[in-house]
C-alpha cells in the first residue's frame, strides 16, 4: 500500500526547498522577501512530500584482534548545494555521536581529499583533529591527487 502523503512545514532548515521547487518548475521569478515571509505564513505555506536533502553513510570499525567495535568511521557525508550551512551536516555529526555512545564507542574517524582544505576545516568545526596523511588513498578514485588526511574526533 502506498505512504499516505506527507505535507511539512516551511522551516529554516528546509526554506530552500521551497525556492529550488518554484525555480525548477515555475516560469516566473520570485523576490527574496517571498521566501522570508513564507517562514511566517504559518499553515499556509507547506512541503510535500518528505525530501531528503542531505545523506551520512557511516560504518563500525572492529580492529583486527578485537571482538567490539572501537570506532564509527564516516565513509560519506553530503549535503546538496542550497541546503548547506543550515546545521543539517552538524547534525549528521551529532546523532553519530549519540550511536557511538549507545554503543561505548568514543571514536569517530574520516578521510578527507587533501584539497578540500574547507572540508577539513568544517570538520575542525566539529571538533575533529587531524591524525596524519594517507598517500594513495584515493588511488582509484581517478583523482589528480590521491593524499587523503586522516582525521579523528574523540569524546
Ligand atoms: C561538509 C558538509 C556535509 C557540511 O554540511 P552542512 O549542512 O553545510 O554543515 P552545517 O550547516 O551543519 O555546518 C555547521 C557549522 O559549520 C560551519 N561551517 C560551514 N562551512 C564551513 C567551513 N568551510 N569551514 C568552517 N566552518 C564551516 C557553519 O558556519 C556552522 O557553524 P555554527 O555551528 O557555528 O553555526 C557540506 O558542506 C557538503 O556536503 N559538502 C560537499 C560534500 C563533501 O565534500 N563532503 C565531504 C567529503 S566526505
Amino acid at each position: 500500500m502506498a505512504q499516505p502523503i506527507a505535507l511539512d512545514d516551511l522551516t529554516v532548515n528546509n526554506k530552500e526547498v521551497l525556492r529550488k521547487i518554484n525555480e525548477v518548475v515555475l516560469p516566473t521569478r520570485y523576490p527574496d522577501e517571498f521566501y522570508s515571509k513564507a517562514l511566517q505564513s504559518g499553515e499556509l505555506v507547506k512541503l510535500g512530500d518528505e525530501i531528503p536533502v542531505g545523506a551520512v553513510k557511516a560504518k563500525l570499525i572492529v580492529p583486527q584482534h578485537h571482538s567490539v567495535p572501537t570506532s564509527i568511521y564516516i565513509e560519506s557525508i553530503a549535503v546538496l548545494e542550497p541546503y548547506r550551512n543550515f546545521g543539517i551536516g552538524k547534525k549528521f555529526i551529532q546523532h553519530l555521536e549519540e550511536q557511538a555512545k549507545i554503543s561505548y564507542i568514543h571514536e569517530i574517524t574520516a578521510h578527507i581529499w587533501i584539497k578540500q582544505p574547507e572540508i577539513l576545516e568544517w570538520y575542525q568545526k566539529q571538533g575533529f583533529e587531524i591524525k596524519g596523511e594517507v598517500e594513495n588513498y584515493y588511488k582509484d578514485q581517478k583523482l589528480d591527487e590521491p593524499t587523503a588526511i586522516a582525521i579523528s574526533k574523540k569524546f
